[in-house]
């Protein structure tokens, strides 16, 4: 069994630990002749340490449709791998165009931008959940008159750091059009470089990927959306820091020599090996059928909530979105009503959006951004599915609400 429970249903949060991940390194730590040496040692402990986390890095690589594992960063996290790639950015001088979707690992960025004069902005959002594309050249020439150096920012290059999927809609940006709009940049602007970041986070697992084929310079990974343990992310570039035609070169947030000068601090190697496994886990079978699987449950339960008369706004149906996800505000209610807490005691975990934001209820910047009411932003329930959610989840989940509904409307 992949969870415990049937009825966890907010896999996007955390998708629990894959046996196979936990498998291997019950087998590894149990191994008599294991020494868990550091990786950075000459001798043969310390190498064989290197051999595991070079394996890890081929399985993740392999994962994304690649055979390169130099153009592998581990982190500590999603998060750190986003502030990563966006702080090198800013630290080369780079305008950096935030989309308001994004997760807060990005989105709080934002908070630095007045108090260190930035050239830092926000990109709206559409109605349907994915990124207006149409204000980015708004954006420039505001950001280049604002800041009163105009014919400086005319040629500094620009980062664009967007959600491939968003956590708490599912909504899928559309890489097409994204791939559109830079060429389009490129030649309008053709003294300025633009680059591509992705927040890969909730697409791992989800889509079948290939990196190289996609429009970004950079994508980001949380290894605990695939069934690692959290405390590990990673960061793909399309050019190698070492490559010299990298104009672009990620900067660590930690000074140090490992992992080639980018990432000070020794390797965690028990994270990165159990991304490895659970990265190699995530074949094209396996993702296919996780969409198959998903999808179905969550065409299902929006089926079931739209025939149970509950007054109901299902948010990002109108973009593509990725297949497990369903977010849905309960309309007509006044003031915050603690859903998620209401759920649990009769057995369902889902969410009430970013799992990160969790201890304190306010309503969702995401929903916000996309139109919702205030109520309506408080008042939503995002259930995500896994490979061992069931059909009884969605019928039993729909059935259980309409019941709280009517109780509290009694109330
Ligand atoms: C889209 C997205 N980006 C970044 C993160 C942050 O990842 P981590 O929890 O590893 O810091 C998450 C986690 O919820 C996420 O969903």
């Amino acid at each position: 069994m992949w969870l415990k429970s049937a009825r966890y249903l907010d896999y996007n949060a955390g998708a629990g630990l894959n046996p196979i991940v936990q498998e291997t390194l019950r087998e590894l730590l149990g191994q008599k002749e294991f020494f868990a040496a550091n990786p950075s040692s000459r001798h043969r402990h310390g190498q064989r340490m290197q051999h595991l986390l070079y394996k890890a890095g081929l399985q993740v690589a392999q994962s994304f449709g690649s055979q390169d594992p130099d153009h592998l960063l581990f982190t500590s996290s999603g998060t750190e791998a986003n502030q990563t790639v966006i702080r090198s950015a800013l630290a080369q001088g780079m305008t950096v165009l935030i989309g308001a979707g994004e997760h807060s690992a990005s989105h709080d960025l934002l908070s630095e931008a007045d108090s260190h004069h930035y050239p830092l902005r926000e990109v709206r959002l559409l109605p349907t959940g994915q990124v207006d594309l149409g204000q980015i050249h708004n954006l420039l020439s505001e950001v280049q008159l604002s800041s009163g150096k105009e014919e400086e920012l005319d040629a500094n290059p620009v980062l664009l750091s967007l959600f491939w999927a968003n956590n708490e809609t599912g909504v899928l940006n559309d890489l097409e059009a994204i791939r559109a709009t830079l060429s389009e940049l490129r030649s309008r602007h053709p003294e300025r470089e633009f680059y591509l970041h992705l927040d890969g986070a909730q697409v791992w697992g989800k889509l079948v990927l290939d990196l190289e084929a996609s429009c970004a310079d950079f994508v980001t990974f949380s290894s605990h959306k695939i069934g690692a343990p959290a405390g590990t992310g990673v960061i793909w570039s399309r050019v190698k820091n070492t490559d010299k035609s990298a104009h672009f070169k990620l900067k660590p947030l930690l000074i140090g020599t490992q992992s080639n000068g980018l990432r000070g601090g020794t390797e965690n190697w028990m994270g990165i090996v159990a991304t490895g496994v659970a990265a190699q886990a995530q074949t094209r079978e396996t993702v296919e059928s996780f969409q198959e699987h998903t999808g179905a449950l969550r065409d299902r339960l929006e089926k079931r909530l739209r025939e149970s008369g509950l007054p109901i706004t299902i948010w990002g149906e109108g973009a593509p979105r990725v297949a497990n996800t369903s977010r849905f505000s309960l309309d007509s209610f006044k003031t915050y009503e603690n859903w998620v807490e209401l759920l649990d005691l009769r057995g369902f975990a889902v969410s009430h959006g970013s799992a990160c934001k969790a201890q304190v209820i306010e309503p969702s910047r995401i929903l916000l951004k996309m139109g919702a009411t205030r109520e309506q932003a408080l008042n939503s329930i995002r259930v995500s599915f896994g490979p061992d959610s069931e059909v009884s989840d969605a019928d039993d989940l729909v059935a259980q609400l309409t019941e709280l509904y009517h109780n509290k409307r009694k109330t």
